[in-house]
């Protein structure tokens, strides 16, 4: 059954959404974009400085409003770039706003190599819930969108089938600290 899955992402520069909708066109989901009420600049310095900041700071950006119910779903799949080894403020936003126990959860980041802490984070802060599998994507769109766009649909897929057979253990258990990064 996929039924009551929703792929649910944030993306600033279009690579969180290339991955989005590779999945949910993969697994025949529902895909429910994050946008927060005022977006910051897609110029160069200004998004890391004014990125940057807002996830240093630990800031919930208000969100548009849309119409799905998060909780009414099973089973999430859950995305988001890396902004200052962290995951992005919407997310943190979105997190904070939905009461998220006890759901089968997938997880995949967008970054430019540093991938690990901010899945560990993004893992650790969804701890009450099963963690189906976490995975990651080094800029999609500048490194062979088709080919990460594959992998997405490959992933989602063995994300469906873990959770149809109730098996609790990561589809992706490789991640491992990255050098100088506290445990
Ligand atoms: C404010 C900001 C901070 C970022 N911090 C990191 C980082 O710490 N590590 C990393 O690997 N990439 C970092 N990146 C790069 C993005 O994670 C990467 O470009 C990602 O693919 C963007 O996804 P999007 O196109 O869906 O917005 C940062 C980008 C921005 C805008």
């Amino acid at each position: 059954m996929t039924e009551g899955i929703l792929v649910v992402y944030y993306s600033l520069t279009g690579n969180t959404e290339l991955i989005a909708e590779s999945i949910a066109e993969a697994i025949n989901a529902d895909l429910l974009k994050i946008e927060p009420n005022k977006e910051i600049s897609q110029e160069g310095g200004k998004k890391f400085l004014w990125g940057g900041k807002q996830s240093i700071m630990h800031e919930k950006p208000e969100l548009q409003p849309y119409s799905i119910n998060p909780e009414d779903y099973n089973t999430l799949i859950l995305g988001t770039p890396v902004w200052a080894w962290n995951y992005s403020p919407p997310i943190r936003s979105f997190i904070e706003k939905h009461d998220l126990k006890n759901k089968n959860i997938g997880i995949w980041v967008c970054c430019m190599g540093k991938p690990k802490r901010a899945l560990r984070k993004l893992q650790r802060r969804l701890y009450a819930n099963n963690i189906l599998g976490i995975t990651s994507f080094i800029e999609p769109l500048k490194h062979d969108p088709e080919k990460s766009a594959q992998k997405a649909k490959e992933w989602a897929s063995s994300l469906i089938k873990t959770a149809k057979a109730d098996d609790r253990s990561p589809a992706e258990t490789s991640e491992s600290a990255e050098p100088g990064e506290p445990s």
